[in-house]
């Protein structure tokens, strides 16, 4: 079975959810070391904390990185030097605006972003995050071609119980999620634990490339 074994990951967004169950999910497979980077300095410390009570071998780092800097993207990239997987899970509340993560992806055998099932089926009223979602899905296999041999795939989470559920819902989570839950065949929510093991996978097998995986408990088949 693969391991990430001497492998170097980064995962932007790694301070919580997803991405900290991805950071967390690569230390356990062995990465000799994962560098965790969000925009808040105090989550940064906490989940690096939270990752080294694990007592895993692996080495773990953590960055302040702002992802809608550009500038700021750039020279974390270039300061990273060769690694060998990028997992960029950041992301906030959506807003209606354009925009998102941008910047080069350095040196890596592979680079595995994260983004919702909303362009397969779109929420009423939420045409933008859509065409976003699926503006990413064109991005992943035309950055495959262009800096092939690197990898590029993405992920799709239906409902994960994150963090980001709390804030972007509030005090109706209980009742949208359970409208949410009735339409998945799992009927629940997935823990970022059960997401995180797609990012694993990509990450693991060097044979795939330009490819989207959806991870939402069968929510897209009814
Ligand atoms: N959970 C779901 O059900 C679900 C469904 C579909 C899509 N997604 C997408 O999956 C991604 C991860 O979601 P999640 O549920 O894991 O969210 P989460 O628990 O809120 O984690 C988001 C991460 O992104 C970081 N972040 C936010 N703004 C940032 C910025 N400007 N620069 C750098 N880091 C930033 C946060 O840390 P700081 O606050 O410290 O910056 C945090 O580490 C998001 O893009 C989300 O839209 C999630």
């Amino acid at each position: 079975m693969a391991t990430l074994q001497n492998k170097k990951v980064v995962v932007v967004g790694g301070s919580s959810g997803i991405g900290f169950a991805v950071a967390l999910g690569a230390l356990q497979s062995l990465a000799s070391l994962v560098i965790i980077a969000s925009s808040n300095k105090a989550r940064v410390e906490d989940a690096v904390a939270r990752l080294k009570a694990h007592n895993l071998p692996g080495e773990i780092r953590g960055e302040v990185l702002d992802a809608k800097d550009s500038d700021a993207v750039k020279a974390f990239a270039v300061a990273l030097g060769a690694v060998d997987h990028i997992v960029w899970t950041s992301g906030d509340v959506p807003k209606a605006e354009l925009g998102g993560p941008s910047g080069p992806f350095s040196i890596a055998d592979s680079v595995d972003k994260g983004q919702g099932i909303a362009g397969q089926r779109p929420f009423p009223g939420g045409a933008l995050g859509s065409s976003v979602a699926t503006a990413l899905e064109g991005l992943t296999r035309g950055l495959a071609v262009d800096i092939a041999p690197v990898r590029v795939n993405l992920i799709c989470p239906g409902l994960i119980n994150t963090e980001l559920i709390e804030k972007m819902f509030g005090e109706h989570k209980d009742h949208i999620t359970k409208t949410y839950v009735e339409k998945i065949l799992m009927k629940r929510g997935g823990d970022p634990s059960e997401c995180a093991e797609a990012y694993l996978f990509v990450m693991k097998c060097g044979y795939i490339t330009g490819q989207k995986i959806d991870v939402e408990g069968g929510y897209l088949l009814i």
